[in-house]
């Protein structure tokens, strides 16, 4: 087995790349497949929507103090390697470290044959964590709100991924844009369209729709599946883990 390693990114914020992190992971578990769930992202929302807080070792300890990877169970085929507020140092440590972009890909050689999908949840921004992250994947899947404007930046986006792809990381493959937070005002619709219209090889058909109940599940430190597993949000992450899947 050689896992899938999605980095989820936008270096804008609040744009649900952790609540699709911990949803479709959640989804694609539900499926039989073994999925892990890496926090990079000193916020570490991710860690707290998956009902994990202050944990004793973190993603820091393994990126910058040789620690091994601390990987915590949190659902059948379902782990997670937890983040803290100590995340936001590695960056200057990892600036000072001539390998300071490779650490994470090294670490994970270690897991690559024990899972189907890695998650990686990135910052909201395009720094050295979430190069980091990128370098170790072989796949990303670029978030997009349908908000005023989702569009400015994402080229800045497909640029980096094109310079990783010529000079550190060859593999590394567009799986596709995910829309989130659609409604069905005009103008909400309007924004999807535009994002269709200009990268209309990348954006996915499963789109998630603005539904309070994901909010809700991830303040109780739970996924959508276990909290309310009816709703528009459980649907629309169980239809984007077909569409990843099948791709
Ligand atoms: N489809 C949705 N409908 C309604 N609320 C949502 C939806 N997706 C995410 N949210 C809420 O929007 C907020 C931002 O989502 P989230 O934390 O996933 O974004 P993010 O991109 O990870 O943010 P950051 O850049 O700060 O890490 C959260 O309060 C979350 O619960
Ligand atoms: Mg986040």
């Amino acid at each position: 087995m050689c896992a899938k390693i999605i980095s989820m990114v936008n270096h804008k914020g609040g744009v649900g790349k952790t609540t699709s992190t911990l949803n479709l992971g959640k989804a694609l578990s539900l499926y039989g497949k073994k999925v892990l769930l890496i926090d990079i992202d000193p916020q570490a929302n991710l860690s707290q929507s998956s009902g994990v807080e202050d944990p004793q070792v973190s993603l820091y300890n393994a990126m910058c103090d040789n620690a091994a990877l601390p990987i915590v169970n949190i659902g059948t085929n379902l782990d997670l390697v937890p983040a803290d507020l100590e995340l936001s140092e590695a960056e200057l440590r990892l600036q000072a470290d001539v390998n300071g972009y490779f650490i994470l890909k090294k670490i994970l050689k270690s897991v690559h044959s024990k899972y189907d999908y890695v998650l990686i949840d990135c910052p909201p921004s395009l720094g050295i964590l979430t190069l980091n992250a990128l370098i170790a994947s072989n796949s990303v899947m670029v978030i997009v709100q349908s908000e005023y404007l989702a569009v400015k930046g994402l080229q800045t986006i497909f640029n980096l991924i094109d310079r990783l792809k010529e000079n550190l990381n060859a593999e590394l493959e567009i799986l596709g844009m995910l829309i989130t937070q659609l409604n069905p005002t005009v103008f909400r619709k309007s924004i999807a369209k535009t994002v269709r219209d200009m990268y209309p090889k990348y954006v996915l058909n499963a789109v998630i729709h603005q539904n309070i109940t994901l909010a809700e599940a991830s303040s109780t430190g739970k996924d959508i599946f276990t909290y309310d597993a009816t709703c528009q949000g459980a649907k629309d992450y169980d239809t984007l883990a077909k569409e990843v899947l099948s791709k």
